[in-house]
């Protein structure tokens, strides 16, 4: 696989278009992957993202209220490279971009569908973001190129967390920061009958505990924390 500079990815060309990086291989494994290539789960998904996270936590946390966290913790800085792993419509790289216009959102998704809509969405706010259509558990990104990375629901997606969170260390310059959003496992009774049905989508599922290990076994230290419930967002730093 040939590995991209910031230079391959940011370019006046590359603004608003797909860079096709995604191997031929399969990257979709898992049910709940399948269905994020489908077009219209693209077309649906921003409804459901709008009132997802009031629904999880049972609180009054509206999208714009996770965008002020988003933006408060990461301080996305002039010139910056900022990956959204795992991005579908680019919510976190839309954030970005009208917050800091000078940094350099980069949304990564294997979803075209996904990743059309974002372009759709960008375009119509008149934003500039940059596109990768590409594995995040392989990214094809050279070595400490980038300066934070984003990634807002995501982890629970991957087939291989592990190997995504370890990909993102990876690409990430000494003191890159890690912004994520992610569940963990429930402790009520109908929230496991819930994430029952969701493991066999292909979901994971860790407790806070798990996932700690997990960021910290790949080298991650954490900056700082918000639990919901069972949404969990982190700010850690390489
Ligand atoms: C829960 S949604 C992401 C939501 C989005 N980050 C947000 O904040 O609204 C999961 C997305 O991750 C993508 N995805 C899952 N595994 C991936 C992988 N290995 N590489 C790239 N994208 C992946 C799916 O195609 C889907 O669009």
């Amino acid at each position: 696989m040939k590995l991209l500079s910031k230079s391959d990815i940011i370019s006046g060309q590359s603004v608003n278009t797909i860079i096709d990086a995604l191997e031929k291989r399969r990257v979709v494994k898992t049910p709940a992957q399948v269905t994020n290539i489908l077009p219209p789960t693209a077309a649906f998904y921003d409804k459901w993202r709008a009132k997802s996270l009031g629904l999880l936590t049972g609180e009054a946390f509206s999208l714009e209220d996770e965008a002020q966290l988003l933006i408060d913790w990461l301080k996305p800085k002039v010139k910056e490279v900022i990956l959204d792993l795992g991005c579908s419509t680019a919510f976190y790289a839309r954030t970005i971009a009208k917050e800091q216009p000078a940094s350099f959102p980069v949304a990564i998704d294997y979803s075209k569908a996904m990743l059309n809509k974002a372009i759709k969405l960008t375009k119509s706010q008149n934003r500039e973001l940059y596109f990768l259509k590409a594995d995040a558990e392989g990214l094809p990104i050279k070595d400490e190129t980038i300066n934070a990375a984003v990634s807002g629901g995501t982890l629970n997606e991957f087939h291989n967390p592990r190997k995504a969170l370890s990909e993102a260390y990876r690409v990430l310059k000494k003191d890159g920061r890690l912004f994520l959003m992610y569940l963990t496992k429930s402790e009520t009774f109908s929230g496991k009958l819930a994430q029952l049905g969701a493991k066999g989508g292909g979901i994971t599922f860790h407790s806070r505990d798990g996932w700690n290990t997990i960021l910290q076994n790949v080298g991650f230290e954490e900056l700082k924390r918000k639990d919901m419930g069972v949404v969990t967002f982190q700010l850690l730093q390489k």
